[in-house]
């Protein structure tokens, strides 16, 4: 394992790295001795993980973390990829609480672990995208999505970020809102099934169904496509 600096993508970092464990991983592990805006970008993660402790698999893809030395705003890292594929025509939505999805086909993955040592340290936000995995041209853009330069793709997503952390709460719940794929759907949640009504300023998800209204802040949902 060889980290390398690359060059500055904006006031971004870019290292490479051919084959790591994980990008978040390591950026947790080693966040004292990078700077803020960090990225670590790898060719291969031989044991990526994903939310709620899956694995993420993936070869060939853009695969990176990005180190913040401040807290987050957890809605920002997949508002940027949807804006980022939108500049090459690329129309996407966002599965609540971050994935990312073409059609009904999730394309991205996002996993944000923050570190604390008795306070608040760093941010890590690792970013999955596959780019070649999946050969279903069935799915508008994917086609598209295949076409696209790492690199630029990466370089695209840093400049959305930074125009997005100027954006205060309201706006961004706006924006997360317009590129919901949950809003106005119906869910199945903990083997109950919902309709999104709603989803609030906090990005928490309010669900409705003959049972009344619900708030829903953690856990996985499954879109379902019928009422069965
Ligand atoms: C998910 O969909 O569950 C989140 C997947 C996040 C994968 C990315 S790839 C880069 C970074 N490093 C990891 O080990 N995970 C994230």
């Amino acid at each position: 394992m060889n980290i390398t600096y690359k060059y500055d993508i904006l006031d971004y970092h870019l290292f490479y790295v051919d084959e790591i464990d994980s990008t978040n991983t390591f950026l947790k592990d080693n966040y004292i001795s990078y700077p803020d805006k960090t990225i670590l970008i790898a060719e291969k993660q031989t044991n990526g993980r994903g939310r709620n402790n899956h694995k993420w698999v993936s070869s060939n893809d853009l695969t990176f973390s990005i180190l913040f030395k401040e807290k987050q705003n957890y809605l920002i890292p997949a508002l940027a990829i949807v804006n980022a594929l939108k500049s090459f025509n690329i129309i996407s939505l966002i599965k609540w609480p971050n994935d990312v999805y073409l059609d009904d086909m999730k394309i991205s993955g996002i996993l944000i672990e923050d570190v604390y040592q008795e306070e608040f340290m760093a941010s890590i936000v690792g970013i999955g995208i596959n780019l070649t995995d999946k050969p279903d041209f069935n799915v508008k853009d994917l086609k598209e999505l295949y076409t696209l330069d790492k690199y630029e793709l990466l370089k695209k997503i840093a400049l959305e970020y930074n125009i997005l952390m100027k954006l205060d709460q309201k706006s961004l719940i706006e924006l997360y809102k317009k590129y919901s794929l949950v809003l106005g759907r119906y869910i199945k949640y903990e083997n109950d099934i919902y309709e999104v009504i709603n989803i609030d300023i906090d990005g928490h998800l309010i669900v409705s169904n003959s049972n009344g209204i619900k708030e829903i802040s953690y856990g996985e949902i499954e879109i379902k496509k019928a009422l069965i």
